[in-house]
């Protein structure tokens, strides 16, 4: 798979006809929802006509739904929910949205309210944090972009639409786009991790997914590329934190995943709540109204997320209440979180002239155009249906899904000796460590059924003959020693023929808030590892998290690890046909392993600098490294084995230049020389070697995956053109200049040899 570099801006392209491509953008992705855009055009424009400013602000005012489930877990407290205040405000048309409700029948009565109590009857809009699954988990989205797989990020995105839909929801936060690249941020969990070409190619991928073909169906749902822009650059991996960059960077790093999701034609975006370069992202005309809408063309609506609005003041960029509803309303929010401000104010901000009219009205206009083209003017209770609900909800192909995206979705760093797989019988296993519990859905998963979970110990015990000697001991918590849990591993280590180590996060550790100094399993863990290893069995690590971690001593040096992130509700059956080789792990990292937490921030595709690294020693001095650490990763970006060694050849090019408007073909023979059939995963990286701009020392552009059966070799190859090979250039547009060029297919960001070609005008 190839993506071409994103675009510069339609309107540079099409001399001001951004719109109209954006329009033509809709149609393409979904003519009925644009269909019933244009239907709907001048219910929407009488609407507008009729609507008091206390109804239009309504109409761009969300709360929590207060009827429903409130899981007041996911976000502070709200303390506006109160279900007959909210009903009486559906009523007078002061609410036009409502989240984290979930249930079909609950979302058919209150829609009944809009419909059949307000003035105007305009339906309700129902959003959700619908981020990995609805009730049936899938894994947390950083595991998913370990499969490299983005038909398979479809797949789960849209059984998740399917669920949801039924269960009375038309829009979810998701996906979270955001690139990530210091592992001390806690929500990397949440997104593709590390890369730009990766986390593009699935934004579009989960976008495509859970919207479907057509907006308007029942089973679709509104996707919403979030957090806009840059919420992942916070400083020091602190959640919140202030981000500060070059345009460049942000354009060429930050903003394209969010270019591919609209590309892809989501129709809503969330503001962040970070500040960009000193303006908060909520409050940030540039990003909301030039980039997004000027440049982009994009049509849908901008919510702001969970009261940014209102932290306008708490980040000095607004005076009160009042003042930050007009800034960030002027800027390009369209809808409010939560704050009320908007209900608020905004009838105030128009009587003194501070917000024209005509801002207010396009931001109606923008929501109203959104519930047309998901269908709401036709068909208000969409897909809320409790027959529906009944099918959809934990269906067994969801859980096949669910099964299958886990067990793409681990990651097998190492495997010394060939310790995996273990067989099924006649071997004796100690389960050790706190990961071995049932806390395996992750962040985001208020709803995910855990009824229907099969752990670990189900999956396992299914896998084995009956009666085989399997033991389970906790020996520590998370975060935690227990009383006598090392003593009680140490034994049943010694009594076992193989141990596996189940360490590292828990759910509460890698979620939003979540930031973490040290990037570590916690020091409980490490010591009850370190005692089992004194048993001197064979160990294989289970590490569950949802960030890159630096291992460590008797972890780091386990005989295999399997990253297992959080994998959802088939965790156990997905890692016993791993462990027990009914397939072989294929996963690879989307995050680069570092060597200590201090290397942070830490990406594959950093710069060279004046003085780049010695990587090999006796390291020179006055080098770009750390006393303590190489400038590399432990296990880099990219990495990942399967149950047969593959070998790599040359990389070959098929010719020296490549020509301006030309085509060049990049091709390498892979061989599996193991005995099982594995699945690997061929990248594509390229270094632009002199440029008008510093480039990164490597750049992933391409992947693909190819089964190999044993014995078998195949030839890779990839396609390239200028295109693929621009940058963000100085003027802030994609550009590349004649030169040279490197180029490697690999199966990481960290080895194989280069090959090279020059790009000729
Ligand atoms: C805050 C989070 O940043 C955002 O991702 C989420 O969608 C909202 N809360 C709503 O729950």
């Amino acid at each position: 798979m190839t993506l071409r570099t994103p675009s510069p801006s339609r309107r540079a392209l099409l001399g001001g006809a951004g719109l109209l491509a954006a329009s033509f953008m809709v149609s393409v992705r979904s003519a009925a929802a644009q269909d019933a855009r244009v239907r709907h055009a001048s219910r929407i424009d009488a609407l507008i006509a009729r609507m008091t400013i206390e109804e239009k602000a309504g109409q761009l005012s969300l709360f929590n739904d207060p009827f429903r489930f409130r899981p007041q877990e996911v976000n502070p407290v709200d303390k506006d929910g109160d279900p007959a205040r909210v009903a009486d405000m559906i009523r007078k048309g002061q609410v036009g949205s409502l989240f984290n409700g979930v249930g079909a029948a609950g979302a058919r009565t209150i829609q009944d309210i809009a419909l059949k109590e307000s003035r105007l009857g305009i339906p309700l809009l129902f959003a959700a944090d619908v981020i990995h699954g609805l009730y049936t988990v899938f894994p947390v989205p950083l595991a998913e972009a370990a499969a490299w797989d983005a038909g398979l990020a479809e797949r789960t995105a849209r059984a998740a639409a399917r669920e949801s839909a039924a269960s009375g929801i038309h829009q979810t936060y998701a996906p979270m786009v955001d690139v990530a690249r210091d592992q001390r941020w806690g929500r990397v969990v949440e997104g593709a991790g590390e890369d730009v070409f990766l986390g593009s190619v699935l934004a579009a991928a989960r976008v495509r997914g859970f919207q479907g073909p057509d907006l308007t169906a029942k089973n679709a749902l509104l996707a919403t590329p979030k957090h806009f822009a840059a919420y992942g650059a916070a400083e020091a991996g602190l959640d919140y934190n202030t981000t500060d960059m070059s345009e460049q960077r942000l354009r060429g790093v930050y903003l394209p995943p969010f270019k591919a999701g609209f590309d892809a034609g989501a129709l809503s975006t969330m503001s962040a709540f970070n500040e960009v370069n000193g303006v908060p992202a909520t409050g940030n005309g540039w990003l909301l109204t030039d980039i997004l809408r000027d440049e982009w063309g994009f049509e849908g609506y901008v919510v702001s997320d969970y009261t940014s609005e209102e932290e306008l003041i708490a980040h000095g960029f607004a005076e009160d209440g009042r003042d930050a509803a007009r800034i960030a309303l002027l800027a390009g929010v369209d809808m409010s979180m939560v704050s009320g401000l908007y209900n608020a104010h905004i009838p105030d901000l128009v009587a003194k002239g501070d917000v024209p009219m005509s801002v207010v009205d396009r931001s109606v206009r923008r929501v109203l155009n959104v519930k047309a083209a998901l269908g709401l003017f036709d068909d208000p209770y969409k897909g809320s249906d409790p027959d529906a609900e009944r099918r959809e909800v934990n269906a067994p192909e969801h859980h096949a899904l669910s099964r299958e995206a886990a067990r793409k979705s681990v990651v097998m760093l190492k495997n010394d000796g060939g310790v995996l797989p273990l067989p099924r019988s006649g071997k004796r296993i100690a389960v050790i460590g706190p990961a071995s519990d049932d806390d395996v859905f992750g962040p985001w998963t208020i709803w995910g059924d855990r009824t229907k979970a099969v752990s670990l110990e189900a999956g396992l015990r299914a896998a084995l003959a009956p009666g085989a000697a399997l033991t389970f001991v906790r020996g520590s918590d998370p975060e935690a020693p227990i009383e006598g849990g090392i003593d009680a591993a140490v034994a049943a280590a010694r009594s076992a023929d193989v141990v596996i180590l189940a360490v590292g996060e828990s759910t509460p550790m890698s979620a939003e808030a979540q930031s973490r100094a040290e990037i570590v399993v916690p020091a409980p863990q490490q010591a009850l590892a370190e005692a089992v290893k004194t048993a001197g069995k064979p160990t294989v690590v289970l590490l569950r998290t949802g960030r890159a971690l630096a291992l460590e001593g008797a972890i780091r040096d386990a005989d295999a690890i399997l990253v297992t992130w959080f994998l959802g509700s088939q965790h156990g059956p997905a890692l016993a046909d791993l462990l027990f080789g009914d397939h072989s792990p294929s996963g690879r990292l989307p995050v680069s392993f570092p060597h200590v937490s201090g290397q942070q921030p830490f990406h594959y595709d950093h710069k060279p600098t004046g003085r780049p690294a010695d990587p090999a020693p006796p390291r020179e001095e006055y080098r770009t490294q750390f006393r303590e650490a190489p400038h590399s990763a432990a296990f880099p970006f990219g990495h990942g084995l399967g149950y047969g060694p593959v070998t790599y050849g040359a990389t070959e090019v098929e010719a020296s230049t490549l020509s301006w408007d030309g085509r060049i073909e990049i091709s390498v023979e892979v061989s599996n020389v193991g005995v099982r059939p594995v699945e690997e995963t061929v990248q594509l990286y390229v270094r632009d070697r002199v440029a008008r701009l510093t480039r990164p020392v490597r750049e992933l552009k391409g992947f693909r995956k190819v089964r190999l059966e044993p014995g078998q070799t195949r030839r890779v190859a990839f396609t390239l053109d200028r295109k693929t090979l621009e940058y963000m250039g100085p003027e802030n547009r994609w550009t590349v200049e004649p030169g040279r060029f490197d180029v490697w297919l690999a199966p990481d960001a960290q080895s194989g040899v280069a090959a090279g070609f020059a790009l000729v005008r």
